[in-house]
């Protein structure tokens, strides 16, 4: 049974909806009227409110701007057929939440809490989840030290908080992709697997550097020898190999993505194989060679699903299949779609209604 959680509700007098050009929606830069905010202190979370999204005021000294003691989510809210609003399999990011909290050294988030909180705050802005096909309303939970002390240990005090706002695709094109065999964004041992705030300001130097190549993304791969494939930028990668579905197993290294998880699932209930394993770079590129390698995409809640048209390796530029004539992904997206905004009946109990 889950128990009700009391959250303070202050509504903001000077809505910007009507300001918001739902036509033009750029990944991440409109947010909703209001934001949600908890503090913890003498070992609990308090004070769950629901405030207008503003500025914060902190110290400059607050341990996640120095040694980055903070982590986020990312998930979303979709405009069902029926006018109710949906929150996709968000005790999935609670779980990943507390993982991450876990070796960041920070509290455990109550997954009630986390998702009750996510569930009141899109139910008070509900009129900013977009009404469109392909668009939703990006919710952004977080949490960070609070302590003002320059001492290298875990902080005593913590905020957690809740951003959303409307979004559409967040890739408007197919992907250009270099497999990086220098840089590393994760290594055994390290926190790859957390949602860790540190593992994307590391990414924007070889993102920037493969851009200027001429790529939109790059595929990482294992940090002792490049030789293994383990994810897609901010997102997880799967492969259809004669037939069938092949994606990293996820390690100390990966995310353990919700789409990821979700994919797997709709493959296996359409009865297609599914290998989550190690994958050689050195396989990938024999089978896009010998014509086995039909589909290849980044599986995640901003990417969706992401067709890749165009892979980098040593200096070769390989092809890929044209994603119109993509049986898998584009039933995939099909059906995810038709799932997320009530158009099917949700057999996986996946939609988390607000009402
Ligand atoms: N991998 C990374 C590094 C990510 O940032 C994301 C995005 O959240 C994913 C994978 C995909 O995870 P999810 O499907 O839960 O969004
Ligand atoms: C998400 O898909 O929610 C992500 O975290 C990607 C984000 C970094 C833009």
């Amino acid at each position: 049974m889950t128990a009700t959680i009391d959250i303070q509700i202050t509504k903001t007098t000077a809505s910007r909806l009507s300001e918001t050009d739902f036509n033009n929606l750029p990944f991440g830069k409109h947010f909703a009227d209001h934001m949600f905010i908890a503090d913890y202190e003498g070992g609990e979370w308090k004070n769950l409110r629901i405030v207008p999204y503003g500025n914060l005021s902190l110290s400059p000294a607050i341990s996640a701007l120095h040694y980055g003691q903070t982590f986020f989510e990312g998930l979303k809210a979709y405009k069902h057929v029926n006018g109710n609003v949906g929150i996709f399999r968000p005790y999935k990011n609670a779980e990943r939440a507390n993982h991450s909290a876990q070796r960041l050294s920070m509290p455990a988030i109550p997954e009630d809490i986390f998702v009750q909180s996510i569930a009141a705050l899109v139910d008070l802005d509900r009129n900013w989840v977009p009404d469109k096909a392909n668009h939703s309303l990006y919710i952004r939970p977080f949490m960070f030290a609070t302590d003002a002390a320059l001492g290298v240990q875990p902080s005593s005090t913590y905020k957690f908080m809740v951003l959303t706002g409307p979004v559409g695709a967040y890739f408007s094109k197919n992907l250009k992709v270099k497999i990086e065999t220098n840089y590393s964004r994760s290594c055994e041992g390290g926190f790859g697997y957390a949602k860790a705030a540190g593992n994307y300001a590391g990414s924007l130097l070889p993102s920037a550097e493969a851009m200027k190549e001429g790529f939109d993304q790059l595929i990482w791969t294992d940090a002792k020898n490049h030789e293994y494939i383990e994810e897609l930028g901010a997102a997880n990668i799967m492969f259809i190999i004669n037939g069938r579905l092949i994606t990293p197993s996820t390690r100390d290294t990966i995310l353990k993505g919700v789409t990821r998880d979700t994919v797997i699932a709709l493959a296996k209930h359409w009865g297609i194989e599914v290998e989550e394993r190690r994958v050689a770079v050195a396989e990938i590129i024999q089978a896009i060679k010998n014509g086995q390698l039909t589909e290849a995409f980044g599986v995640g809640t901003a990417a969706t699903i992401a067709p890749i048209t165009e892979i980098g390796h040593e200096g070769q530029l390989y092809q890929l299949s044209d994603p119109s004539t993509r049986e898998f992904s584009n039933k995939t997206l099909k059906t995810l779609n038709d799932i997320r905004y009530g158009v099917i009946p949700d057999e996986f109990g996946w939609n988390y209604i607000v009402g």
